[in-house]
């Protein structure tokens, strides 16, 4: 029953101002308008200057996300809302708006974790059954979560500094490169040999599933200053193989700890990959043959639903509101809000801010 309510999701606790309306999991329709060119110019987000931007903004995203679906506030059963984790200014943005649409029109308020957005995201693309493992990777996020329902969530591994996201921009910035990074990087490592320079495989010597990146950053500025101290300078050649072994150091150690992380879970119906950098095709392709060399579905949602949107939102606020019923107005806007909360704090924070 709880699917086939229409629901309108609001997202804002980051960089993206996001309005969606979803019915069951028809996406009737999805708005995002992003920040980037504000920030631009401050080399990452400037929490106040996205507050007043989400200020801004949400409301003109609500009336296109309701004229979109073709529907007005009286067609909408429920309100969700990203009520944490995030840039705390933005989150309440949100949850404000969200609270006075709901006391205007006596609609349900669901508060939704922002991590369970991305997390559920599987069910909503391919209608993934529980449980089911996924590992969000993005300029923000590094871990891997068993879902067992929508709101039971086991996290494996984290980070315990840089995302994968945030290791593959600062790679293009030392190289020269254009943001975001990601792209960039795998266009020239598409040229490069990844045997040419040793590249570390952190914490592959440790037990467990836990993530480090920011080695790698460290030993490629290392290999390009010793470049330009023999040759003066940097050739195409070098950049594209710099690249290339900083990609497979990446998949190497994501595809290592996706295994560990499967083999000590029972019962999957599947394995998901989420975020930014699911983008990767190497990567991708590695994880894939990974999942289906253990029998197990591989789903990665299509990039839009994968980077930040209010679509994800609606559903896991749908999904939330299944099992758990409805907030009140006393939903406050939390900074950190952890999914799994038995796991122990996440050392690593990612570019966009603490998350888990
Ligand atoms: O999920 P996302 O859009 O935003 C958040 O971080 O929340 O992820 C953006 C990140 C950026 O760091 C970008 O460099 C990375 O995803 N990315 C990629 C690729 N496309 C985007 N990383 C590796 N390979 C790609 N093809
Ligand atoms: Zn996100």
């Amino acid at each position: 029953m709880g699917h086939d309510i229409t629901v309108l999701g609001l997202e804002s606790s980051c960089d993206d101002t996001a309005a969606a309306v979803l019915r069951g999991r028809k996406i009737l329709s999805s708005v995002v308008a992003d920040q980037t060119a504000l920030h631009a110019a401050y080399g990452g987000v400037v929490p106040e200057i996205a507050a007043r931007a989400h200020a801004e903004k949400l409301d003109l995203c609500i009336e296109s996300a309701l004229s979109d679906a073709g529907v007005t506030l009286s067609n909408i059963d429920a309100i969700a809302v990203t009520a944490g984790p995030g840039l705390i200014g933005g989150v309440l943005s949100g949850v404000m708006m969200a609270k006075g649409l709901s006391a205007a029109t006596g609609k349900p308020l669901i508060g939704v974790n922002h991590l369970a957005g991305h997390a559920l995201t599987p069910r909503l693309s391919d209608g993934l059954g529980y449980p089911y493992l996924i590992l969000l990777v993005s300029g923000g996020h590094c871990q891997f979560l068993r879902v067992d329902g929508p709101t039971t969530f086991s996290r494996l591994g984290s980070t315990i500094d840089d995302a994968p996201g945030e290791a593959f921009d600062k790679t293009a910035r030392l190289l020269g490169l254009p943001q975001p990074g990601g792209p960039s990087v795998q266009h020239h490592a598409c040229d490069g040999d990844d045997a040419r320079f040793a590249f570390p495989r952190p914490l592959l010597d440790r037990p467990g599933c836990d993530l480090s990146f920011s080695g790698l950053k460290t030993a490629l500025l290392r290999q390009r200053d010793q470049l330009v101290a023999d040759q003066g300078g940097l050739h195409t050649q070098d950049v594209n193989d710099l690249c290339a072994g900083f990609q497979a150091a990446i998949r190497d150690v994501l595809v290592e700890k996706s295994r560990r992380a499967l083999a000590s879970s029972n019962g999957l119906t599947g394995f998901a990959v989420a975020g930014g950098v699911a983008a990767n095709t190497q990567l991708r392709t590695a994880l894939e043959t990974l999942s289906s060399s253990r029998g197990l579905p591989f789903v990665a949602p299509p990039l839009a639903l994968c980077t930040d949107n209010a679509a994800m939102i609606a559903f896991a606020g749908a999904e939330k509101f299944a099992v758990d019923g409805a907030d009140d107005l006393t939903l406050t806007a939390r900074p950190r809000w952890p999914l799994d909360q038995s796991a122990p704090a996440a050392l690593g924070s990612g570019k966009k801010g603490a998350k888990a």
